[in-house]
């Protein structure tokens, strides 16, 4: 088992750690008993992780209450989940000396989060995430919401966890689509931060997607220790927390466009590609690294292709309305290379010129590149 250590210097009281480890479901509740000794445990999870198995693993021996949100899923990510899981934890009497532990994917630690931030003014929540991408991003990084029903994660709360347990066992369940493109998050860490993971990542794509777990713990642990010196260094993303989002500006509003008919971490490939091309228009040295990924998102069997019924103009609007616009304009993440993002002295987000937008837009839509 591995571990490691985040620290909030905004606030030290929310540091926490971070355990990866392989096949230890079944210690950790005695683990967070100790870590935060009389405090009545309250489950979240959802219908599908059952279904697999991990609740069962997770509480072998003992009785917890536990909410199974049912379906699981974005589709259940909204405020009426939030609802009902504070009432079943009133039902249940639970009082502020309680903490809460999601078991799941990104939607069950985004609400669990949430629920624990607002329940009788915030009670600690433990994540053990269950996704590729919860593992890779969701659980680590303290942002938790809901969906409203005009826009995704419209209700939130920053609300850091008490502690992370990384299972890469749990991984094995999950369907492959939904592991794969979980994936695209890793190689986003690999491409803002570390040149030799991105090498690390093509060679062994491969043994990733056999799930072994050595180079499921290995990545693991490359996913939080990237994400949380950023997190560490920008709690409440104010700045260079955006670097990020690298690959996920064009990627949300292709993911919106599709009204959510592709995954996440498909848009966000695509969305890498967009960046990429941009990088190439702006004279960066990039030309190399397409090819890597193209070959990347092949070997992952994730398709670049846009559903012909989103056209530019749509993409253009989504983008005009990005929550970190200005003017109308969102702001781009660029590459100055492979592991390093592009600086503009104190800032990271480049005001990409329309027109270079517009063409790149172009070179998606059509898979010319
Ligand atoms: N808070 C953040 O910083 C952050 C970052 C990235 C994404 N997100 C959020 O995360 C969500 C996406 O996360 P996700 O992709 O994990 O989605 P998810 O939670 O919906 O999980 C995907 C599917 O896999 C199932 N599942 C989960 N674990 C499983 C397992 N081990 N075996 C079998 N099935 C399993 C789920 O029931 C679901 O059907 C989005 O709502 C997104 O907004 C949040
Ligand atoms: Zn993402």
């Amino acid at each position: 088992m591995q571990k490691i250590e985040v620290k909030i210097p905004a606030n030290p009281q929310s540091s926490y750690a971070i355990t990866v480890g392989d096949d230890f479901l079944d210690s950790i509740i005695p683990q967070i008993k100790t870590l935060l000794p009389n405090r009545e445990l309250f489950i979240i999870t959802d219908a599908n992780v059952v279904k697999a198995g991990l609740l069962k693993k997770l509480t072998a021996g003992v009785q917890l209450p536990c909410y199974v949100i049912t379906p699981a899923g974005e589709q259940s990510k909204h405020i009426g989940t939030i609802t009902k899981i504070i009432e079943e934890m009133e039902t249940n009497a639970l009082g502020r000396d309680c903490a809460v532990v999601a078991l799941g994917g990104g939607t069950v630690g985004d609400m669990a989060g949430f629920a624990a931030a607002i329940y009788k003014r915030g009670v600690p929540v433990i994540q053990i995430p269950t996704t590729t991408v919860a593992q890779a991003d969701s659980a680590i990084g303290g942002k938790t919401g809901v969906d409203s029903s005009i826009s995704k994660n419209a209700y939130g709360a920053f609300y850091h966890p008490a502690a992370v347990f990384v299972d890469v066992a749990t991984l094995k369940s999950l369907d492959e689509k939904q592991f794969n493109c979980g994936l695209v998050e890793s190689i986003k860490h690999a491409l803002i931060a570390d040149s030799d993971y991105f090498d690390y990542l093509q060679k062994n794509v491969d043994a990733l997607c056999a799930r072994q777990v050595k180079p499921l713990e290995y990545i693991a642990m490359k996913n939080c220790q990237i994400k949380v010196a950023v997190v560490e260094e920008d709690p409440y993303e104010k700045n260079k927390r955006r670097i990020l989002n690298y690959g996920h500006t064009i990627g949300h509003a292709i993911e919106s466009a599709s009204e959510y008919e592709i995954l996440h971490g498909q848009a966000v490939a695509i969305g890498i590609i967009a960046a990429n091309i941009i990088e190439q228009k702006l004279g960066l040295n990039a030309k190399e690294r397409l090819a890597q990924l193209k070959q990347l998102f092949a070997k992952l069997n994730i398709s670049l292709r846009i559903p012909a019924k989103i056209k530019k103009e749509q993409i253009l609007d989504i983008l005009s309305r990005d929550k970190k616009a200005i003017g109308k304009w969102p702001r781009f993440i660029l590459l100055e290379k492979t592991g390093k993002v592009l600086r503009d002295g104190e800032q990271y987000a480049y005001n990409v010129k329309r027109e270079i937008v517009e063409e790149t837009i172009d070179i998606i839509l059509k898979e010319k590149y």
